[in-house]
């Protein structure tokens, strides 16, 4: 198959989708690897890199209009849409639900269109989002210490204190992947962390791997309260699938923090879990309301592309092989949690909550693709 990799033009958006490593392994199975001239760039892959690993380096054009399987980072933005066409398999981050004019443009088009973020196993798991996860609950907490500094606007605290001087203190809210990420490196500052959760069962998960080294509380709005005005640090790393983030930290809550203190407000993705939360970007990524400094960056993992880039083309690139390896239909025929991955296919939305968002039909995939697992 010819597969082809876009450069991202999304405003700073530095990432690309595969790795010349990746490249290697699919040039290996005996797929040809075509990538646009300074696509792996901003991740520091140049292109001789590509060619040594025996990708063909061609314009924007060519990738589009030659590609069987066109891999991308993010969604197309208005000015590519006119190059989406029907005989061409897209494998990015799509986040449809949330964008009606890409839908029909996807549609229209009758593009096989399969984002990472709705593959999912039969255990409820997104394997192509936690890897983002993982890097987002890591510069969290480097961030919390960061902006604790006095001339970052934060109280002048070192986070893992000195010999005889205490360590702050880091409270998570949420213990999921961003949470447990966010605590690994905390501990490794120094810091006393807590996480307060909302799972027994994930609490005892945690309380195992972090070896007892974190304080387990279940969440509750009497505990934030009280755990936030201990704070030094607050990581908001809730979720709940498919919904917006709960505002769980009141305007009242972050009032009774000590000046100085910072909140690093993961969720902000999903509209964020305190109410004082406002999305803000890498250029210009903290404001301070009430004295807390408030760190609400929503594409955090872009501020390090190099590790971002590979997080995510290791957990892609068996995905990219599979549907290279056996065509789109036959790969979501053997693998369902592949399928729950297309969104849009020969003009029919095939995802449930897209078809719902837009009021659009929903067509189970199973209908298109007889033999396809039913996506969501
Ligand atoms: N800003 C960014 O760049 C960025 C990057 C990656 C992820 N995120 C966001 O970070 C958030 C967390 O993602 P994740 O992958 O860790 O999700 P996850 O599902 O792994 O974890 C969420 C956790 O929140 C817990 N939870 C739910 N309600 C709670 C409550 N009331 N109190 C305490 N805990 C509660 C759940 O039990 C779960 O353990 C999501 O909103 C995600 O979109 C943001």
């Amino acid at each position: 198959m010819r597969i082809c990799v876009a450069k991202e033009i999304k405003p700073q958006e530095y990432r690309v989708a595969l790795t010349p490593a990746g490249a290697r392994e699919l040039v290996e199975r005996g797929h040809e690897v075509v990538i646009e001239a300074g696509a792996g760039e901003g991740s520091s892959f140049l292109d001789d890199a590509y060619e040594r690993s025996g990708a063909r380096i061609a314009s924007v054009d060519e990738v589009w209009e030659s590609a069987e399987l066109l891999l991308k980072v993010k969604e197309p933005i208005a000015s590519e849409y006119g190059r989406l066409r029907e005989g061409l398999t897209l494998f990015t981050y799509l986040h449809i639900a949330a964008d009606e004019p890409l839908t029909r443009a996807l549609v229209d088009s009758g593009i096989s269109a399969v984002a990472y973020e709705t593959v999912e196993t039969d255990r409820g798991a997104l394997p192509l989002l936690a890897p983002m996860s993982e890097v987002a609950g890591r510069l969290a907490a480097q961030a919390g210490a960061h902006y604790l500094e006095k001339p970052k606007g934060g109280r002048g605290l070192l986070l893992g204190g000195v010999a005889g001087v205490s360590p702050g203190r880091v409270v998570v809210i949420g213990g999921g992947i961003v949470g447990y990420n966010a605590a690994v490196i905390a501990l490794g500052l120094g810091a006393q962390v807590t996480i307060l959760e909302r799972s027994v069962d994930r609490m005892r998960h945690l309380e195992e791997v972090l070896h007892g080294r974190v304080s387990l509380l279940m969440s509750s709005t009497l505990q934030t309260e009280e755990s936030l005005k201990e704070a030094d640090v607050v990581i908001g790393a809730v979720l709940i699938p498919g919904a917006l983030a709960p505002k769980l930290v009141t305007r009242g809550m972050i009032r009774s923090m000590k000046a100085g203190s910072v909140i690093c407000d993961v969720a902000i993705d999903q509209g964020g879990c305190a109410e004082t939360s406002r999305p803000t970007t890498h250029d210009d990524p903290v404001y301070t309301v009430d004295g807390v400094v408030h760190y609400c960056v929503a594409n955090m993992p872009g501020a390090v592309p190099i590790t971002s880039t590979k997080a995510l083309t290791n957990v892609t690139l068996p995905y990219v092989e599979a549907i290279a390896d056996h065509g789109l239909e036959e790969a979501v025929r053997r693998d369902a949690t592949l399928a729950h991955g297309v969104n849009v296919l020969a003009g029919k939305v095939t995802y449930r909550a897209v078809a719902e968002a837009h009021e659009l039909d929903y067509v189970p995939l199973a209908d298109v693709l007889p033999g396809a697992a039913a996506a969501v």
